[in-house]
């Protein structure tokens, strides 16, 4: 039995060809194509599609996911979920009279290549009459233009003369899988948050506006068709709510009939008339044709790559598993967005409604913050855009300032349903000032600094003030009723983590009113009335950063994860932990909160974040602490713990958490792809894992320092960041590493 599950495993791991620069996949079975249709996910930052094909019937409304970052809606009062838009990418085709689905298909191969972001699927299907058609399609949702998307279908008889019906268009029949963010529900039933759909009929083109139901938010896409000469008879096929045209195509053996769809998107919230606005895109994108889009596509994706790739002198499958890190990262970044962010499984999929978490601060952010500061500083102004709904929340809670919520959609609200993460989990406040104030001391931004930052500050500042409890005995502050990280911890008192950022925010804080004052005099004024800030508040702060309770024991020299934390029933996570299935599915998640051990990395990974206040002494003592207790049942792990492992020179087991990492969503490791799509969280630990675990590179206000610690399988690499507004290049050729300064 073992053995043969270990087959299957095997079978799992050589599922997918990881090279240099793409992905593919020779398995097109139906047991695979969940799985396939998570790691193939494709976007540009606007849009996001998960990797269906084009082609073929779908299954379910909500299974040919397509989703607009920012583009949420209410489904029920206060709780919002990312909307399932119109598909456009279907094709359907009927080859001589049959139906796909009733073809044989052999030679499959489907590829997704980092280099323009395309998504190239191939097979011959052949029917009972043994009539084999070629079938070729390509999906890229442009980065030149992230309106613009182009879907090919190539249809080649190999052995015969005939006939082939295809139908091309918008399907705005879709619905949505709202999934409850309690990991353990499972969804069963689906919601329409479509309301009235119009379509909008032309000749080798066409087109729908869809509002939303509840709040009548509008998407408009328009397509074109080019038939590249063909001149088939198209005729309108509108049905429900499909938008389209069909044809019946006369095909010759040995002979392609190649037919582009050329899509155009526009919503809401790009202006007030999202239709013109998708018709006129649809003609420039005529205009341009599939082979001049797919193009500037590949030129804006090197530009990316210039600044972001990171090679390496190691296997082909640790290169390409790491640009496929930064390739999914990138691509489900709404970069040029100031007003959305980037949710738990970004644009692939709708678990966790697609909401923003930690992750994109803690997680994410370090990749753009030194390969696209622009790109760092919207997510970033997201938080400030969501900054009032932050201070209505913190009244919510009877608390002064701003409380950010622990999930966040296209508001502040809080959008977490499970009481104790929801009301407990309140490091996210401190986890925006730490990145804001990680965003300022690496670009010296000193505009979003003025602007955005100082206010962001102070009003999170504020809410700590009070969120704290004065203990009159010891003279000393408490945080209660707090949870951390490790979210296995239950609720507790005084957890590190949160404790030091939550100090860390209030000395920003101090230190951005002393900066105002100095250095901007007039706007300190007007923000000062506008916030009415008083002198005692940063008296308040100092208390506070002096006096809250941080326990550290020293004869063994090590940080206790929090108060609760050494009264927990010892578990053997060896035990129940065979493989990397998280333990909360055999036992409860109640349960779990009482015993001593960690979903995840919590002191470890304040100390990741903050390595300069800790010795190397401090971190090992925590290593060897935490590390046995920790479960790893959160994907937000593995990348932490290569992290830190390179840190206290543990190289061989920086590797293995390493390669889990690496290859989470590409192997599966969780066995969690296919039914939730993509991790981004795990994108970012990865990535930072490489650059400050193995690379060794620590950029702060003193400067940039760069300590290689590579692994076995690493033997150099070469990499580009920001810092200050100069551009600089790492040279890494095993223990010595070369920092050169390439200017602006
Ligand atoms: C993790 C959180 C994370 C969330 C979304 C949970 O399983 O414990 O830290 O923010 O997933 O990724």
């Amino acid at each position: 039995m073992e053995q043969r599950n270990r087959g299957k495993e095997a079978e799992k791991l050589k599922l997918l060809k990881i090279s240099p620069w793409s992905v593919s996949c020779e398995d097109g079975s139906q047991e695979t194509l969940d799985f396939r249709e998570s790691v193939f996910s494709q976007g540009n930052g606007y849009m996001g599609v998960r990797g269906y094909p084009p082609e073929g019937e779908k299954k379910h409304g909500f299974e040919r996911s397509t989703f607009l970052s920012g583009f949420f809606e209410y489904i029920k009062p206060g709780t919002t979920d990312m909307v399932n838009q119109p598909d456009f990418s279907v094709f359907r085709l009927v080859l001589n009279g049959r139906e796909l689905r009733e073809c044989t298909c052999t030679g499959f191969c489907e590829e997704l290549d980092f280099r323009n972001g395309a998504l190239t699927r191939r097979y011959v299907a052949s029917d009972a009459e043994g009539r084999r058609t070629r079938v070729e399609t390509v999906r890229f949702l442009s980065m030149a233009d992230v309106h613009a998307a182009g879907v090919r279908i190539r249809l080649t008889p190999e052995n015969y003369d005939g006939e082939v019906t295809l139908t091309a268009g918008i399907d705005g029949g879709v619905v949505n899988l709202p999934i409850s963010d309690d990991q353990l529900t499972q969804n069963v039933e689906v919601a329409q948050l479509w309301g009235r759909i119009t379509l909008r009929p032309a000749v080798k083109g066409g087109g729908l506006t869809a509002l939303t139901d509840y709040s009548k938010r509008a998407v408009s896409m328009e397509y074109r068709l080019d038939d590249h000469g063909g001149n088939y008879a198209w005729e309108p096929a509108f049905a429900d709510s499909f938008a389209g045209e069909k044809a019946v195509i006369p095909v010759h053996e040995g002979q392609a009939v190649t037919v582009d769809k050329l899509v155009a998107v526009y919503s809401y919230r790009d202006g007030a008339s999202p239709a013109e606005a998708a018709l006129a895109a649809a003609d420039a994108c005529a205009q341009r044709g599939f082979d001049g889009m797919l193009k500037d596509t590949a030129s804006a994706w090197n530009a990316i790559w210039q600044a972001a790739d990171v090679e390496l002198d190691a296997p082909d499958e640790w290169q390409g598993g790491v640009r496929y890190n930064i390739f999914q990262l990138v691509q489900t970044d709404p970069r040029s967005d100031p007003h959305a962010s980037i949710g738990a499984r970004g644009l692939m999929h709708g678990r966790y409604k697609g909401c923003y978490f930690w992750d994109t601060e803690i997680f994410m952010l370090p990749l753009f913050l030194h390969t696209d500061p622009q790109a760092a500083k919207n997510l970033l102004l997201y938080r400030y855009h969501t900054l009032e709904d932050a201070v209505k929340s913190a009244r919510g809670f009877s608390l002064p300032g701003a409380r950010y919520p622990w999930m966040a959609s296209d508001t502040g609200f809080e959008q977490c349903g499970t009481w104790d993460t929801g009301c407990c989990e309140i490091h996210i406040t401190a986890d925006i000032a730490y990145a804001v104030g990680r965003y300022l001391e690496v670009t010296g931004d000193d505009d979003f600094f003025r602007d955005c930052a100082a206010e962001i500050l102070i009003q999170t500042a504020r809410y700590w003030t009070e969120r704290f409890t004065y203990d009159e005995a010891s003279d000393r502050y408490n945080l209660l009723f707090v949870k951390g990280p490790d979210e296995y911890c239950g609720v507790t008192t005084n957890n590190l983590y949160t404790v030091w950022l939550a100090s860390e925010n209030l000395r920003l804080a101090r230190d951005a009113v002393a900066r105002m004052k100095k250095e901007y005099p007039r706007e300190w004024e007007s923000l000062r009335e506008r916030l009415d800030f008083h002198e005692e508040e940063a008296a308040a702060w100092e208390d506070r950063m002096r006096k809250s309770v941080r326990r550290y024991d020293e004869e063994r020299r090590l940080w206790i994860q929090d108060d609760t934390f050494e009264k927990l029933e010892p578990l053997n996570p060896a035990d129940y932990k065979e493989d990397d299935i998280p333990l909360y599915h055999k036992i409860s998640y109640d349960r779990l909160q009482r015993y001593q051990v960690l979903k995840q990395a919590d002191v470890l990974m304040l100390m990741a974040m903050r390595p300069k206040d800790f010795t190397p002494e401090q971190k090992r003592t925590a290593w060897n602490y935490y590390e046995p207790k920790t479960l790893h049942d959160s994907t937000l792990s593995f990348g932490i713990h290569a992290l830190m492992a390179a840190q206290v020179g543990r190289t061989e087991e920086a590797s293995r958490y390493f390669e889990k990492s690496l290859f989470l969503d590409l192997r599966d490791v969780m066995k969690n792809t296919a039914r939730e799509g993509i991790h981004t969280a795990a994108l970012g630990a990865t990535w930072q894992a490489l650059v400050f675990g193995f690379a060794g590179l620590w950029a702060d206000a003193d400067g940039v320092s760069c300590t290689p610690q590579l692994p076995r399988e690493i033997s150099g690499m070469r990499f580009g960041f920001q810092y200050r507004g100069e551009r600089y290049r790492v040279q890494i050729d095993g223990k010595r590493a070369q920092v050169e300064r390439l200017g602006r």
